[in-house]
């Protein structure tokens, strides 16, 4: 086993210490600070710990940050324009219809959604249930959240309002 292990995470290399079986969410959070992805069951069970593994919605959680030695991985803090600050049309649609309550779950909720767009940009309502139904909110915010994700879609399509 080699020293050292390289992740790239929104676009950065990075070399860091090999993570033995340190998980992906930990070696996110502690070593690079990026707290977008939260930890809430550590069981691959609720979401709130989602990124993109070259695209796909993963569990940070549960993946060891070695699997993921080779992948893209996108998380919260990369969705935004990076020269801009411009939110993504999913953050922009989060934020005009109310789609998050807790600030917990919402990192769940919208990289799972930015993942559903990128496939499918105009899903219908129960297709966005379908792609959220493993993310848990548990405050009764699902209305929002899918208008949320509508409304990201219409944004996406270049509607204005
Ligand atoms: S913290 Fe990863 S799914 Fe709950
Ligand atoms: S908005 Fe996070 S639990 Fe409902």
């Amino acid at each position: 086993m080699t020293d050292t292990f390289c992740l790239t995470v929104n676009g950065a290399r990075h070399v860091l210490p090999h993570p033995e079986d340190r998980t992906l969410l930990d070696i996110l959070r502690s070593e690079l600070k990026l707290t977008g992805a939260k930890y809430g069951c550590g069981m691959a069970q609720c979401g709130a710990c989602t990124v993109l593994v070259d695209g796909r919605p993963a569990r940070a959680c549960v993946l060891r940050a070695s699997r993921a030695a080779n992948c893209q991985i996108t998380t919260l803090e990369g969705l935004a324009d990076a020269e801009t600050g411009a939110l993504s049309p999913v953050q922009q649609g989060f934020l005009e219809c109310e789609g998050a309550q807790c600030g917990y779950c919402l990192n769940g909720m919208v990289m799972t959604a930015t993942a559903l767009l990128a496939d499918n940009p105009s899903p219908s309502r129960e297709e966005i249930r379908a792609a959220l139904r493993h993310n848990l909110c548990r405050c009764g915010t699902h209305l929002e959240i899918i208008a949320s994700v509508e409304r990201a879609a219409e944004l996406l399509r270049g509607g204005a309002s």
